[in-house]
Formats: structure tokens, sequence, C-alpha cells
């Protein structure tokens, strides 16, 4: 399937240093404002198991999840403090007219 971009929510619904949940048919995503209110997005569980990272804490760059307060790196979604140890999915984002964009 080809990718297309998605309006997954608008700018005014995610707080600076706050992530959001999005959910797109049977999948689930992590929108993301890093604490320079810059937008990203992944794949919205923890891959260590199956936890709503939507439910963890953004700390400048990174996503703590709330189960075992593993850590990725928000922008790469790279790994970052165990037990999370499988980097995360990660997808391009825009911002247009105040609505954010996901490229699924
Ligand atoms: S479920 Fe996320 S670190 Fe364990």
């Amino acid at each position: 399937m080809s990718e297309q971009w998605i309006e997954a929510c608008g700018v005014e619904e995610v707080e600076v240093e706050d992530v959001m949940r999005f959910d797109y048919g049977d999948r689930t995503f992590a929108i993301y404002r890093t604490d320079r209110g810059d937008w990203f997005a992944s794949d919205g569980f923890c891959t260590h198991q199956n936890v709503h990272l939507a439910d963890g804490l953004v700390i400048g760059t990174q996503i703590e999840c709330p189960k075992h307060n593993g850590r990725f790196d928000i922008p790469s979604g790279a790994a970052k403090r165990r037990p999370a140890c499988v980097d995360l999915q990660t997808y391009s984002v825009k911002v247009a007219e105040g609505k954010v964009y996901i490229l699924v």
C-alpha cells in the first residue's frame, strides 16, 4: 500500500512537551510535541510490551514509557533506556493550517 498523509489532530490538541494517542484503522500512533515545539510521530505502543506510549511522559526529546520507564529518542525512535531495547518505528510529520499530519 502506498504512503499517504493522514490528519492526526489539531496543533492546539497537544501541549508543548506532551504526547497524544492517535488511532487510525487498526493501528495506533503516538504524536509528540517536544520541549522545542517540534512535531514527531511513532508507533503508539512501546516495543518492550504493548503499553500506550501516549500514557508516558515526554522529557525534552525523549518519551518515557509509563510501565517500566524505558525511554526512546522521539526524533529517531532509538531505544535509549532499558528495558526498552528495540527501536520505535517513526513517521514523517507535517503541520499545515493548524492541523498535524503523519505519513503512513
Ligand atoms: S512496557 Fe515500555 S518499558 Fe516495558
